[in-house]
């Protein structure tokens, strides 16, 4: 179970607050449960037996158990205020490493120091601490990343902070946790957590516009996408297209899936999303093309030269 699966300082403290919070309720249930079984059988009912003696208050020991009661609630209070400030300390006059912005139903990754914008998958160096600022840009999402033990609502109109710092290079799998409409389920995002150099790399090459495909496919495949309604809701570095109401697709070649999670980022998959993204993803507001079987060939063969 990821919970058990601490990726992250933030998580382990969450993990470390959950144990304590788990054992002090199980010897409170052991406790209540032991003193319920013994006494009943203790205590029971056996022929010949009389009304038993009824006594009425025991102010010290009704002082003792609601002392005992406090301290514990008291101690759990504290522990878990010790866990927010250590896993969220307040942001404070820092401005985040990384925007995601919900939508339905994708996410929006935006670096606002390089000015980097990409799709479905957060780039973050390995074992640095970073903000995220999260956001909605329709209704209520939720980031969820249970390695990285970080659950966050993203609220439309009030942005909230969460810090991500993975301790070890990987990909570490997430979903949105807010049923947020149809396509709720098919909301996946990936943390890819990366060696500084690495990362670094990745940052410089997001900004660079990929190469204009020279001809054949791949240029016949662009020029499509200029003159269908592509550019109205896509952006493309480089081109003319920079509208941001869909995924931003100028490294979309080097994205794992396609569409949140729905698809593995393939030419059979791009094929078929592209034929009728109703029929992988229904409810999804890329809408169907009736593009023929030829434009659909050709404007895979652009996509693919998106990196
Ligand atoms: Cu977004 Cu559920």
């Amino acid at each position: 179970m990821p919970t058990f699966n601490p990726a992250s300082p933030q998580a382990a403290d969450i993990q470390s607050l959950f144990f304590v919070m788990l054992l002090v309720a199980a010897v409170i249930m052991a406790i209540v449960t032991g003193l319920v079984a013994y006494i009943t059988v203790r205590f029971r009912a056996r022929p010949g037996d009389g009304e038993p003696h009824q006594e009425f208050g025991r102010p010290r020991l009704e002082i003792a158990w609601t002392l005992a009661s406090l301290a514990v609630v008291t101690g759990l209070f504290l522990l878990t205020i010790r866990t927010m400030r250590a896993a969220d300390p307040p942001p404070g006059a820092r401005s985040p490493d990384v925007v995601v912005i919900g939508h339905q139903w994708w996410w929006e990754v935006r670096y606002p120091a390089s000015g980097a914008v990409t799709a479905n998958e957060i780039h973050l160096p390995v074992g640095v601490r970073s903000l995220l600022r999260l956001q909605s840009a329709d209704v209520i999402h939720d980031l969820w990343l249970p390695r990285l033990g970080r659950k966050m609502d993203m609220i439309p109109g009030h942005p909230n902070y969460v810090w991500l710092q993975p301790r070890a290079a990987g990909t570490y799998l997430g979903a949105c946790s807010e049923y947020c409409g149809a396509q709720h389920a098919w909301m996946r995002l990936r943390v890819v957590a990366q060696p500084a150099d690495e990362f670094d790399a990745w940052s410089r090459r997001q900004l660079a516009a990929p190469v204009a495909p020279a001809g054949g496919a791949a240029a016949a495949g662009a020029r499509l996408f200029q003159n269908l309604t592509c550019p109205n809701c896509h952006a493309i570095t480089g081109t003319g297209a920079a509208a941001r109401i869909g995924p931003d697709l100028t490294h979309l070649a080097e994205r794992e899936t396609l569409g949140a999670g729905v698809l593995d980022n393939t030419r059979a998959n791009l094929t078929a999303w592209l034929a009728d993204p109703q029929r992988v993803k229904p409810g999804s507001y890329m809408p169907n093309l009736q593009l023929s079987d030829a434009q659909v060939a050709e404007l895979v063969a652009y996509m693919e030269t998106l990196r």
